[in-house]
């Protein structure tokens, strides 16, 4: 399968059947390379309520009559907004789709979002997501600090790939992503979260230099950059 970087925390995982789109913050993301209209997700997974990563979900899902999965409040806010297909999940629950398993994982951070009128919608607990897809696993962090439940989100330690936030300020910084990818013990990462605005600049580099003296893999994908897994 192939993995997308679009910046931000958004990334599209192109599986033999089906494209999935997390945290579409496109419109109004300085390092876009892409218009939003020009993605063709059938699903499109939330990890939180915040701007940045609902994005243009709401427009895409109406557009392509994708399925949104999402937290449960967040997935009912979508509905609400004329959204068809969604899908609410837990933390700690996971579900079998056609496409693999998903399974939405703590995080430590917050979730509301702003509408067109400015007002705050309370969105449920913001996650992260676990992916179980053509025997690879890939773990998206979702906005979050360093913790302990890291250890216990994949207790088999068998993640393929995992996209951790290392812009610091609203999640965690290199240091802690650091500790989280020992706890993860994943075989790559691919960080994101960094560099889309001014109080999130990061040098990926030295993060990858530091992974690589672990023993676990690092790339740094540049805008619309891929991986295939
Ligand atoms: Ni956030
Ligand atoms: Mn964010």
């Amino acid at each position: 399968m192939k993995i997308i970087y679009h910046a931000h925390s958004c990334f599209s995982i192109i599986t033999d059947t089906h494209h999935l789109l997390i945290d579409p913050f496109i419109t109004g993301n300085p390092l876009a390379k892409i218009e939003a209209a020009s993605l063709k997700p059938d699903v499109i997974l939330l990890t939180h309520g915040h701007n940045d990563h609902v994005g243009d979900a709401l427009s895409l899902a109406k557009q392509q009559n994708a399925l949104i999965i999402a937290p449960v409040e967040l997935a009912d806010y979508c509905q609400r907004c004329g959204v068809k297909r969604t899908h609410p999940l837990q933390i700690g629950g996971s579900y079998s789709f056609d496409f693999g398993k998903i399974k939405l994982t703590p995080t430590l951070h917050s979730s509301a979002f702003t509408d067109d009128r400015g007002q705050t919608i309370y969105t449920g607990n913001p996650c992260g997501i676990l992916f179980y897809l053509a025997n690879k696993i890939i773990y998206h962090a979702g906005d979050t600090g360093l913790s302990q439940e890291m250890m216990l989100i994949d207790d088999s330690n068998h993640i393929d790939l995992a996209l951790l936030p290392i812009g610091d300020n609203y999640t965690m910084g290199t240091h802690d992503a650091i500790l989280a990818a020992k706890l993860l013990k994943p075989k790559q990462v691919v960080p994101m979260h960094y560099n889309t605005f001014e109080i999130i600049t990061q040098d990926p580099q030295p993060f990858a230099q530091q992974l690589t003296a672990l023993g676990i893999g690092c790339t740094i994908l540049a805008p619309e950059e891929a991986l295939t897994l």
